[in-house]
């Protein structure tokens, strides 16, 4: 796998990497976690991976299952922590991420089923603060996320974290959490639940909190329909509104990698 040819952007202090396709992009994004694994491996004999699901992100796993097969990479020393997960829905339900990562990534490679973590969506409504400060717990007690894969919704979330009217301060305090969807967010998972009426409207999310203290994060934005939210992320105000402008805060850990598509809005910045 060779990195691709790509044209770096510089904004609100971020490297943003335009490649010319998702297919690039993709492979850009499989090479820096690959790279991440080697060096954390390297420093401290382990590397602790945060995961995203949605169909952004399939073709990253399906690089690195590639790269696994052909003996180039190993899962052995790696821990997962998944980004977020619909609440409730019960682990093995084909629309669950326990499912999507199953499918896509842990059944194919030599990860420990035990150090893949992604938070329980049949946890009782009573426990999920405490299954949520566990989480982040367990994160910590692994040494902290040495990367964060993120995708972007529509409306600029992140996991999750849907746009609200926090100031950005209160805003990445936020810790891991139950939360409502946003009607964006639903509408955009009507195909992969077959009707607005049947879609999960709550979940369980890594808090942006979490996200930020990730010590790499790596935003992979393809398709024209990311447009919009990726110049009001990069070019717009700060604000809780567009979750994703609350990158600037770790403005030098994180690295965009969007397709020619999705930079349409920032191309001329
Ligand atoms: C989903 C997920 C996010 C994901 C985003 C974009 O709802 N919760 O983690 O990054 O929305 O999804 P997609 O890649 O399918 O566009």
């Amino acid at each position: 796998m060779k990195t691709p040819p790509s044209r770096t952007l510089f904004l609100s202090g971020m490297d943003v990497k335009v490649y010319p396709d998702p297919e690039a992009a993709s492979i850009a994004a499989a090479l820096l976690i690959e790279q991440i694994v080697v060096d954390a491996r390297a420093k401290r004999g382990k590397a602790v991976l945060g995961l995203a699901t949605g169909s952004t992100p399939k073709r990253v796993y399906a690089h690195l299952v590639e790269r696994h097969r052909t003996g180039a990479l190993s899962f052995r020393d790696v821990s997962t922590y998944n980004l977020d997960e619909y609440y409730p829905i019960a682990a093995n339900d084909p629309r669950s991420y326990h499912s999507y990562m199953y499918e896509h990534f842990f059944r194919h490679v030599d990860l420990a089923s035990n150090r893949a973590h992604v938070l329980d969506g049949t946890i009782t409504e009573s426990l999920t603060e405490a299954h949520a400060a566990l989480f982040e717990r367990s994160i910590e007690a692994d040494g902290g996320l040495d990367a964060q894969l993120l995708g972007i919704g529509r409306n600029g979330h992140i996991g999750f974290n849907e746009p609200c009217d926090l100031t950005p301060e209160r805003a990445i305090t936020l810790g891991t959490r139950l939360v409502e969807l946003h009607p964006t967010t639903r509408a955009d998972a009507v195909a992969e639940f077959g009707g607005m009426d049947r879609v999960i409207p709550r979940a369980l999310t890594l808090g942006i909190a979490t996200i930020l203290a990730a010590r790499s994060i790596i935003m992979l934005a393809t398709g024209a329909h990311k447009a919009e939210a990726v110049a009001a992320a990069l070019l717009g105000p700060v604000t809780a509104q567009v979750p994703a402008s609350l990158l600037t805060y770790a403005a030098p850990r994180t690295t965009w990698l969007v397709d020619h598509a999705a930079a349409r809005a920032i191309a001329q910045a």
